[in-house]
């Protein structure tokens, strides 16, 4: 990957302690200043592309901008930016994007992620693949050292046919990095949770170092049963981050 080429930090955020939604709503304002009017935008997943998506419609409905074209990366979203009034179309019709904005759940130090603890990796690596610009907004808490070592999980999208089987091949294939592979299931009844492509979610989580991120990403994309992971190898163009310490702005 490239090292990050250029980082700015701007002022403290006014003080008081800020909860961690209004530094999501910090980082995702900052985002939408990229914003022009005519643009066609990827539009994020997840709670702090919702803020993002927000401040758009605020600002067309405002006049403050125009001619916005947005392509969702999930129905959650689509349903978001239509009560908004958000027009939008789809990846046929537009292959190319402007810009698209979007949260992660892990940013490692050259700006790869980890993306889909809410499910709409797919979708997301589509449009945010086609983007010209990829501006992901976090808060502190998403900075990590090495992607998946937070302890917390790594998402894969695979096909339901025999999940078990896959399962057992996305675990055995990290086994070195003590990798526990978990069907992602709902809450209340145990069901598995659908993504938007109707396929399943297993969760990776290692208890060591998994090592070069680009093996890692042929190697579970050569299985079979897999459609696709939660890395986002070499693809955001901008991370801003908001923190107690202000918004620090990095660039590849
Ligand atoms: C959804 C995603 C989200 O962007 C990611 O999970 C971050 O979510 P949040 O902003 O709610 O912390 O990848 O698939």
């Amino acid at each position: 990957s490239i090292m990050v080429s250029s980082s700015s930090v701007s002022p403290p955020l006014p003080s008081a302690i800020l909860t961690q939604d209004e530094l999501k709503k910090i980082a995702a304002y900052k985002a939408v200043e990229f914003v022009e009017s005519g643009m066609v935008l990827g539009l994020g997943t997840g709670s702090t592309a919702k803020f993002a998506v927000d401040r758009i419609g605020e600002l067309l409905r405002q006049g403050k901008l125009k001619n916005i074209v947005g392509i969702p990366t999930s129905k959650k979203t689509q349903n978001q930016a239509i009560s908004l009034g958000i027009p939008l179309s789809d990846l046929d019709s537009h292959p190319v994007l402007d810009l698209a904005i979007d949260g992660a759940d892990e940013v490692d130090p050259y700006l790869n992620l980890v993306k889909g603890r809410g499910g709409s990796l797919l979708r997301e690596k589509m449009v945010e693949g086609a983007c010209r610009k990829f501006v992901v907004i976090v808060d502190e808490t998403k900075l990590v050292k090495h992607l998946g070592g937070s302890g917390l999980a790594m998402p894969v999208e695979i096909i339901p046919f025999c999940w078990k089987f896959t399962a057992n091949r996305l675990q055995r294939l990290f086994e070195d990095s003590g990798c526990v592979a978990k069907l992602r299931t709902c809450f209340e009844n145990g069901d598995p949770i659908l993504t938007d492509n109707s396929n399943y979610v297993v969760d990776l989580y290692f208890k060591k170092d998994i090592g070069d991120l680009k093996a890692a990403s042929d190697a579970i994309l050569r299985l079979a049963g897999v459609v696709e992971h939660g890395m986002f190898i070499d693809m955001a163009t901008t991370v801003i981050v908001a923190g107690e310490m202000g918004i620090t702005v990095k660039n590849k």
